[in-house]
């Protein structure tokens, strides 16, 4: 897709990739609306980039609608929509009770499908629109000693992939983002060993994961991987399952993150 001149929304904008995403778009020549739950931070990074902040939770569909009627009223037709806001924690297993769980699941997943729900039917009309979903690598392969952040993130990557397959014929363009460790608040937290698995392996900057997406935008490419080696891992995991889960365990044991049991 073309970047220059076109109206993108940015969630989880106040921080981290979403903050490197709205700056690069912005750099790109988009008119950027970026969102978050912080609204000070939202209005921070849209002031940088004379864009439009707004406080809203992906959660609440009303609060999405009404984000979109604005950016629609006030900068013009949306063309990108970078459902980027994630959560990361509470870490944990089954454990975890349903409360953290549904919160993994309304974030991390429900999220997208409001923005699919309220987007689509405009897009499908217009005959374009683009829709980026910030997964994870997590969501390819999975996250030692964090299963809500694994699955839920495994259930965003199969949205994107099936409203890239349901809508593209229909000038509706899906990519999805699937980076490793960036460095942001969400990797920061000392004591989770969670995190520390990902901090083990290396942090990438958010500018760089913004790099990466908007070459991947540029290319109209679903799977958008600032990783290179996830490709390789993800390979390796499809090409023999029952060897991929047992080289996990071992390096779940080796980092000393075999959990407690529930
Ligand atoms: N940091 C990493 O290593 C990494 C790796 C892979 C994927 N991701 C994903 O990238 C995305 C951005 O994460 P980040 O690392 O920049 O984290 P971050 O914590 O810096 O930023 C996340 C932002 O989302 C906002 N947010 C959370 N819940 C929200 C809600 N309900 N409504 C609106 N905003 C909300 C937060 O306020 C925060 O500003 C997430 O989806 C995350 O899962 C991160």
């Amino acid at each position: 897709m073309e970047l220059e001149g076109i109206v993108a929304a940015v969630t989880g904008g106040a921080s981290g990739i979403g903050r490197a995403l709205a700056r690069r778009l912005s750099q790109q020549g988009a008119t950027v609306a970026v969102a978050d739950l912080d609204g000070p931070g939202a209005r921070a990074t849209a002031r940088e980039i004379n864009g439009l902040g707004v406080e809203a939770d992906v959660t609440d569909e009303a609060a999405v609608a009404g984000l979109i009627e604005r950016v629609e009223r006030d900068l013009g037709p949306l063309e990108l929509w970078c459902g980027n806001a994630g959560i990361g924690g509470p870490a944990g297993g089954v454990e975890l009770s349903d409360e953290a769980w549904n919160r993994f699941w309304s974030v991390n997943v429900m999220a997208h499908v409001i923005a699919g729900r309220l987007l689509l039917p405009r897009w499908l009309e217009r005959g374009s629109g683009h829709l980026l979903v910030t997964a994870s690598a997590a969501g390819l392969l999975t996250n030692l000693g964090n299963a809500p952040y694994a699955a839920t993130k495994h259930a965003a990557v199969a949205l994107a992939e099936w409203m890239a397959i349901a809508y593209g014929d229909r000038g509706v363009r899906v990519s999805c983002l699937c980076p490793q460790g960036v460095r942001t608040p969400m990797t920061s937290a000392d004591g989770d060993l969670a995190v520390e698995q990902v901090r083990a392996l290396g942090l990438m900057e958010p500018e760089e994961v913004a790099e990466a997406v908007v070459e991947g935008l540029q290319a109209d490419r679903f799977l958008i991987l600032p990783h290179p080696e996830v490709a390789a891992y993800e390979q390796r995991r499809a090409g023999d399952r029952e060897r991929w889960l047992a080289g996990m365990r071992r390096m779940q044991r080796d980092l000393g993150m075999e959990p407690p049991g529930p």
